[in-house]
């Protein structure tokens, strides 16, 4: 809340439904109430782990753990406050304002003015692109590659100056001075002076999930070397944390996308309807890449190259995805060289039977291995065996490994049971290492689960009844105005007895009091961070009564015995302790104090 407003963040929860958020991690039933499901932050075989579609809240009734769509998305995928506003922000498409919170206002300002920038070089590379005689050539080009006017006008390409200082003059005509034109990376320096980074290439931009102009891709007309310039890393430019295409993909996928190497394949599938294709910027994938690209599509088609580099590319790809929530399949187009050959060549329905029979990740790694080996040699073949059991060994479920084990069969004529056997050996060595590594987990998790009542000595049970009593008042005082209004008339926010409780007192007293329902999820996301958790639990819980009032008196009456109780435990003077113990046994006589 610091960064972004309040508005902002609710329009962002909005857009996110925690239903929907929490299946994309674990697999959810309805229940009375809402769903559930076996809850991710511990081990746990039955399920407690509860969410509540009509409040947008989850609440895991065995460890505790609770809150909104944010403190999930913060739990799950390890990122702070805001980084996980950012997430589900460009998950629902919503716009963020720039990040004026990390950057320096001076900064802020540079960036705008490097975006502005980017945007008048499209336009100017736009205009030569249409202008008859300057444009001629590169026309001719896209026409040669097939590429409609219409295409070329959607991924905004260009072609820039066939001079050394073309853009710098237009740049220097619409104002900007030297300085800012090298902050863009589109005007570069050496001893003789600064010139146009691009000259004579069709020019591809390259946009943020924002729609901001970020960089430049610049392909040669013919062979020349090299064949693409990119911008250079800038103040807004980073290659491994952007992807192109995506900014346009993102309307388009439901449940896949479709990684390709080059901006060429890009624009070619799409134009071809294949919307959901999406390439790097001339580097490999990064970590960071796979991380965005999985928050878009639940499976990723790498559809890379079929050349030696493509498949190392592959090869890293997989895994980098496989490190990501997202499901990775490997494409084949054998007969092409790259998708945009293949779609030209066999059209978009060939390409969409290639996706439907492209290969899991496993299946990619026995095909090359088969490749790699002559199965008509002994030697070869046992080879190709070992190696195949060690990545089906990797697997996680029999049944799994039982489906690829018939292939490699297939493949080599050795025995299901042979190759079984050969499998098992490794799955032992591989548990092995599985195991200590389970044990490490447990003992992080057996660290940050310290048990806040068993902290407190002696009083744990009796502190314990006051806490789910109070808590318990809360929630009612939440739910019917009411309930507040008699709960307020006896308790005051600080008379509750943790911070937290307080905490919440004072929220949903004043929300009433300004005439409005308190909203658990405002409230939740005002705490910090190691309070949610205990604070989800009030929010969470389902008080069942038959009378609002009589249940509030219940528990107050609940509170006081109990408060007294600990009086009585924590008083060292014994005569006080036995005015103490006699007004009890009165208040539990006369219901009063
Ligand atoms: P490709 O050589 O496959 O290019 O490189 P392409 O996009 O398919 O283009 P065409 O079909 O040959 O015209 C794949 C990607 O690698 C980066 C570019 O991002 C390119 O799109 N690359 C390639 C470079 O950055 N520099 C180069 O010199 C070559
Ligand atoms: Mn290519």
């Amino acid at each position: 809340m610091a960064f972004y407003s309040d508005e902002l963040i609710s329009e962002i929860m909005a857009a996110n439904d925690i239903v929907d958020i929490v299946s994309s991690y674990v697999s959810l039933k309805r229940s009375s109430g809402g769903y559930m499901g076996l809850c991710p932050f511990h081990n746990e075989k039955t399920p407690s782990f509860h969410v509540s579609q009509s409040k947008q809240l989850y609440h895991c009734f065995g460890c505790g753990e609770g809150g909104t769509v944010i403190h999930f998305i913060m739990k799950m995928e390890n990122l702070d406050f805001v980084e996980t506003i950012k997430y589900l922000a460009d998950r629902a498409g919503i716009a963020l304002p720039e990040e004026r919170s990390f950057v320096s206002d001076e900064m802020h300002e540079k960036r705008r003015t490097v975006f502005e920038m980017n945007k008048e070089a499209a336009r100017f590379f736009y205009q030569r692109l249409e202008d008859a005689q300057k444009g001629q050539e590169v026309r001719e080009y896209l026409a040669k590659r097939q590429l409609s006017k219409k295409t070329a006008m959607k991924f905004g390409l260009g072609v820039s100056g066939s001079s050394a200082g073309e853009l710098l003059e237009h740049l220097k005509a619409k104002g900007y001075s030297l300085e800012e034109m090298l902050l863009s990376g589109l005007i570069m320096k050496n001893e003789r002076g600064c010139y146009d980074r691009f000259r004579k290439r069709l020019m591809f931009p390259i946009f943020d999930l924002r729609s901001n102009i970020i960089g430049f891709g610049g392909r040669v007309l013919d062979d020349s070397m090299p064949k693409y310039l990119n911008s250079p890393e800038t103040i807004v430019f980073n290659k491994g944390s952007n992807i192109f295409g995506l900014n346009i993909a993102k309307n388009y996928i439901k449940d896949s996308l479709i990684l390709v190497e080059g901006y060429m394949d890009v624009i070619s599938l799409h134009q071809a309807g294949i919307q959901t294709a999406v390439a790097t910027l001339g580097t490999a994938l990064t970590e960071e890449q796979a991380r965005i690209l999985a928050r878009y599509a639940k499976t990723i088609y790498i559809c890379y190259d079929s050349d030696e580099a493509g498949r190392k590319a592959t090869l890293r790809a997989i895994e980098l995805i496989e490190n990501t929530s997202a499901k990775v399949m490997v494409c084949d187009f054998t007969g092409a060289k790259d998708p945009d050959e293949f779609i030209k060549l066999k059209g978009t329905e060939a390409f969409l039977r290639m996706l439907k029979s492209s290969w899991s990740a496993v299946m990619y790694k026995i095909e090359l291995l088969k490749r790699k080996y002559n199965l008509d040699d002994i030697e070869e073949k046992i080879a190709f065996v070992k190696e195949a059991a060690l990545i089906l060994a990797q697997l996680k479920s029999d049944v799994e490994i039982e489906a690829y084990v018939g292939k490699v069969s297939d493949y080599c004529g050795i025995s299901r049971e042979s190759l079984f056997a050969e499998i098992r050996k490794n799955v032992a060595k591989n548990n092995k290492q599985d195991r200590s590594r389970y044990y490490k987990d447990k003992n992080v998790y057996n660290k940050r689960e310290i048990k806040p009542n068993m902290a407190e000595g002696k009083d744990a049970f009796t502190t314990a009844k006051l806490y789910e009593a109070e808590r318990a008042l809360l929630a009612l005082a939440a739910e019917r105005k009411d309930l507040f209004s008699a709960v307020k008339e006896k308790m005051s926010p600080k008379d509750f007895a943790k911070g937290v409780y307080q905490n919440a007192a004072e929220y949903i007293y004043t929300a009433w009091e300004a005439g409005k329902e308190p909203d658990a999820q405002e409230f939740l996301n005002s705490l910090p961070a190691d309070e949610v958790k205990e604070a989800s639990s009030i929010f969470f819980r389902i008080v069942t009564y038959h009378d609002g009032l009589e249940a509030v008196n219940s528990l107050m009456h609940t509170i006081q015995d109990e408060k007294l109780t600990i009086a009585i435990r924590n008083e060292q003077d014994f005569m006080k302790k036995s005015e103490l113990i006699q007004k009890q046994q009165l208040f539990r006589k006369e219901g009063q104090v």
